[in-house]
C-alpha cells in the first residue's frame, strides 16, 4: 500500500458524491468530509448566497482552501464539488493526497437528481435551459474528470451499490488498510 491513505470523489452534479462518499466512509470506517459542506460552515452560507453575494470565483478561491485541508488528513472520504477537479491547483493536490474516484452520471441521470433542488445548483438554475447546460458541461468538463485514479457508472444505481463498487477496488487493489 502507498502513503495515500485518503479518497477523493469528483464528477458532475449529480453523480452521487455526497451520497456515494457517506456510503463509503461507512464501509471503510473512515472519516467524510464535503468541501462544499466546509465552505458553507466557513461562510455562514449556502453555495447559492456564495455565488449570489461574492461570485464564483470566491467561491473557488474558497474551495481551493478548504481542499488544502487534505494534505494533513489520513483516512477521510472526501466529497468535492462537481467544479473543484478543474482546478490544476486542487487536481494536483487531490491526486498527491487521495485516491481519486471519477463517479460518471449521464446527462438525464444528472437531471433527474439535481431537478428538485436546482435553486442550491446557481450554475444549473441560472441557465436559460438547464438540460442543454448540463449536456455543455458535462463534455467539457468529462476529459478532465477522466484524469482521475478510477471511475465507476452511477446511472441506475444507489449509493450504496455505487459505495460497494468503490469498496471492491479498493480491496483488489489494496488501495487501503482495512484491518
Ligand atoms: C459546482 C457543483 C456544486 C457546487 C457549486 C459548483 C460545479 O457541487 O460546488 O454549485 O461547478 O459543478 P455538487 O457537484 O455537489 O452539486
Amino acid at each position: 500500500m502507498g502513503k495515500k491513505s485518503n479518497f477523493s470523489l469528483i464528477g458532475f452534479m449529480g453523480s452521487g458524491k455526497t451520497s456515494s462518499g457517506m456510503e463509503l466512509a461507512r464501509l471503510l470506517k473512515f472519516n467524510f468530509v464535503d468541501s462544499d459542506q466546509l465552505i458553507q460552515n466557513e461562510m455562514g452560507m449556502t453555495v447559492r448566497e456564495i455565488f449570489e453575494k461574492y461570485g464564483e470565483k470566491a467561491f473557488r478561491e474558497r474551495e481551493k482552501a478548504q481542499i488544502e485541508k487534505i494534505k494533513t488528513m489520513e483516512k477521510t472520504v472526501w466529497a468535492t464539488g462537481g467544479g473543484a477537479w478543474l482546478d490544476p491547483l486542487i487536481r494536483e493536490n487531490l491526486l498527491e493526497n487521495s485516491w481519486s474516484v471519477w463517479l460518471k452520471v449521464s446527462v438525464d441521470e444528472s437531471w433527474n437528481r439535481v431537478s428538485s433542488h436546482l435553486s442550491q445548483r446557481p450554475l444549473l438554475s441560472k441557465a436559460a435551459n438547464p438540460i442543454s447546460e448540463i449536456d455543455l458541461r458535462l463534455k467539457e468538463r468529462s476529459a478532465v474528470y477522466s484524469l482521475a485514479n478510477y471511475s465507476v457508472v452511477t446511472d441506475d444505481k444507489t449509493p450504496r451499490e455505487v459505495a460497494g463498487e468503490i469498496f471492491e477496488i479498493i480491496k483488489r487493489d489494496n488501495l487501503a488498510d482495512l484491518s
